[in-house]
C-alpha cells in the first residue's frame, strides 16, 4: 500500500506542482504558522510533497536548526530538493515515515498526511515517538467540508468505464475521525499529548476545468484511475468536466484544521 502511494503521487508530479501556489502552499503556509518552527528547532517535516512545508519551516530554523523530511514519492522528492537552494540544513529522504528514526525532535509536522497512514493510529504514535518530551506534534487534515463535490462528480464519471468504482487510496474512515475541531482534538489525546488545539484555516480554490483535473491528476483521486486505459481516462475527464459545468462548480472549500498537542 504505502509503495503503490508513493508511485502513486510520483505519477501525478506535474499536476501536483501545478497546485502548489494555489493550494498546497497556502495550507502549509497555514500549518506552518500554527506549529510556529523556531530558529534552532530540530523538525521531522512527514509526507513533505514537494516541500510546501519543510521549505518554509527550514527558513524558520534557519542554519543552527535541522529539517528533517520525508516522503514516499521521490519524483516529488526531487523537485522539493530543487527549491532547497541555501538551505543545507534541509535534507529531503525517500522513505515511510512511520519507520523513521531520526530524533529526538522539537517538532514533527505532518500536512495532510496522517490519513494515508495504513492504520492512522499507530503510524501517528510513531511519528510522536521521534519527539523529545515537551515537543510539538502537528497534523494537518481536511475539513468536513473541503475538496466537495469533486470525489463524487469524479466517482460519477468514472463509473461507466468499470463494474465496480475502486476504493480511494486514503483508509475509509480515516480522514472522518478528525475532520471537525472536535474530533481532531480529541484523537490528539488519544494520542497521549497534552494541551491540544486546533486551529481552523480557511481556504477557497477557485476551480476551473483545468484546475480541477490538475487536483484528480495530482492528488489522491487519481487512484479512481488507476488500471484505465488512455482513452477512458479521456472519457473521464470530459464527463467529469461536464458535471462541474452543469452543477456550476467554480471553486471549492479547501480548508484545513491544524492540530497541535505536546509530547509529555
Ligand atoms: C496530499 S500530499 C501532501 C504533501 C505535502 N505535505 C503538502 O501538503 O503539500 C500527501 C503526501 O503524503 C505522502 N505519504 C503518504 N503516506 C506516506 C508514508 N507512509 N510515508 C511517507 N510519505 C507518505 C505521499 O507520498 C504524498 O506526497
Amino acid at each position: 500500500m504505502t509503495n503503490s502511494l508513493g508511485a502513486l503521487f510520483d505519477a501525478g508530479t506535474t499536476h501536483f506542482d501545478a497546485l502548489t501556489d494555489r493550494l498546497w502552499g497556502p495550507v502549509s503556509a497555514s500549518a506552518v504558522a500554527v506549529a510556529q518552527p523556531v530558529e534552532g528547532e530540530h523538525v521531522f517535516d512527514a509526507c513533505y510533497g514537494t516541500g510546501a512545508s519543510a521549505l518554509p519551516t527550514a527558513r524558520a530554523v534557519g542554519p543552527t536548526g535541522r529539517v528533517d523530511a520525508i516522503d514516499l514519492a521521490d519524483k516529488l522528492l526531487a523537485v522539493g530538493r530543487s527549491r532547497a537552494e541555501g538551505l543545507p540544513w534541509l535534507t529531503f529522504h525517500h522513505g515511510d515515515v512511520t519507520t523513521w528514526s531520526g530524533g529526538p525532535y522539537d517538532l514533527v509536522q505532518c500536512v495532510l498526511g496522517v490519513f494515508f497512514l495504513p492504520d492512522m493510529d499507530a503510524g501517528s504514535r510513531a511519528l510522536i515517538s521521534r519527539l523529545r518530551p515537551g515537543g510539538r506534534f502537528a497534523a494537518t487534515v481536511w475539513r468536513k467540508e473541503a475538496i466537495l463535490p469533486v470525489p463524487e462528480i469524479l466517482q460519477n464519471a468514472v463509473s461507466p468505464e468499470r463494474a465496480e468504482t475502486p476504493a480511494a487510496p486514503v483508509r475509509r474512515g480515516a480522514s472522518e475521525r478528525v475532520n471537525t475541531p472536535e474530533l481532531l482534538t480529541a484523537w490528539l489525546t488519544a494520542l497521549g499529548l497534552r494541551d491540544a488545539r486546533v486551529v481552523t484555516a480557511p481556504h477557497t480554490l477557485p476551480l476551473d476545468p483545468d484546475v480541477a483535473w490538475a487536483l484528480v491528476l495530482g492528488s489522491a483521486l487519481r487512484g479512481f484511475l488507476t488500471g484505465l486505459d488512455p482513452a477512458a481516462v479521456e472519457r473521464t475527464r470530459v464527463r467529469f468536466t461536464q458535471e462541474l459545468l452543469d452543477r456550476g462548480v467554480t471553486a471549492i472549500d479547501a480548508t484545513t484544521l491544524v492540530g497541535v498537542g505536546t509530547a509529555v
